[in-house]
């Protein structure tokens, strides 16, 4: 059997499985990293770079969903660099995502809203127009999609092809930019980040 290693997050040790990944190490320790295309059930995307922290030695923010523990890492979750990280990270999936919170059905159960208040820049600078997309698109007789508000995470396309296999939904690049469509209802709504596929009984 392996030895276990210890990792140093945020000052504190905690000796894990090798092969665990940055993120679940500071979980373990109940240190929350945010994160948005992470699950402990798929395969790892990497990304939103929500998870972004600092690694001593390391010149560059690393992904610590994507990031594998070894013995002596020293990691901080909230230095100054990983903050900023995660504002511009904010403002990004921001940019384009409807301010439809009060007729919003994941309203207050929303990672997008509770990662914002707590490490979002809370002032827009951006006055364009957002981009119009699909709402209440139907694509399926119990699925409908909300292209606004996906933030393109790929969990429900990698549920599909990883645990149903049924590999209904995919993305692409079209005239007006990247998009994402469903064609499966039933479990793989419960592994999205934002509220972008909804069951048609709570969507409209
Ligand atoms: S529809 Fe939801 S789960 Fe799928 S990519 Fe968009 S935000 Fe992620
Ligand atoms: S959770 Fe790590 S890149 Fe998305």
């Amino acid at each position: 059997m392996n030895p276990m290693v210890t990792v140093n997050i945020d000052g504190q040790d905690i000796r894990v499985e090798p092969g665990s990944n940055v993120l679940e190490a500071a979980e373990r320790l109940g240190v929350m990293v945010p994160r948005y295309c992470y699950h402990p059930g798929l395969s790892v995307a990497g990304s939103c770079r929500m998870c972004a922290v600092e690694i001593e030695g390391m010149p560059k923010l690393q992904i610590s969903c994507h990031t594998r523990v070894r013995d002596g890492m020293k990691v901080s979750t909230d230095s100054e660099p990983v903050v900023r990280m995660r504002q511009a990270m904010l403002e990004f999936l921001l940019v384009n995502h409807p301010l439809d919170c009060p007729v919003c059905d994941q309203s207050g159960e929303c990672d997008l809203q509770n990662f914002y208040m707590e490490h979002g820049l809370h002032e827009s600078r951006v006055f364009e127009d957002k981009i119009k997309r699909k709402k209440a698109f139907p694509i399926g007789p119990h699925v409908i999609l909300d292209q606004e508000r996906c933030i393109l995470c790929t969990r429900c396309v990698r549920f599909c092809e990883e645990v149903s296999e049924s590999h209904e939904l995919g993305f692409w690049i079209g005239a007006t930019g990247r998009s994402s469509t469903c064609f499966q209802a039933g479990s793989w709504t419960t592994t999205t980040r934002a509220t972008s596929s909804t069951s048609v009984r709570w969507g409209r």
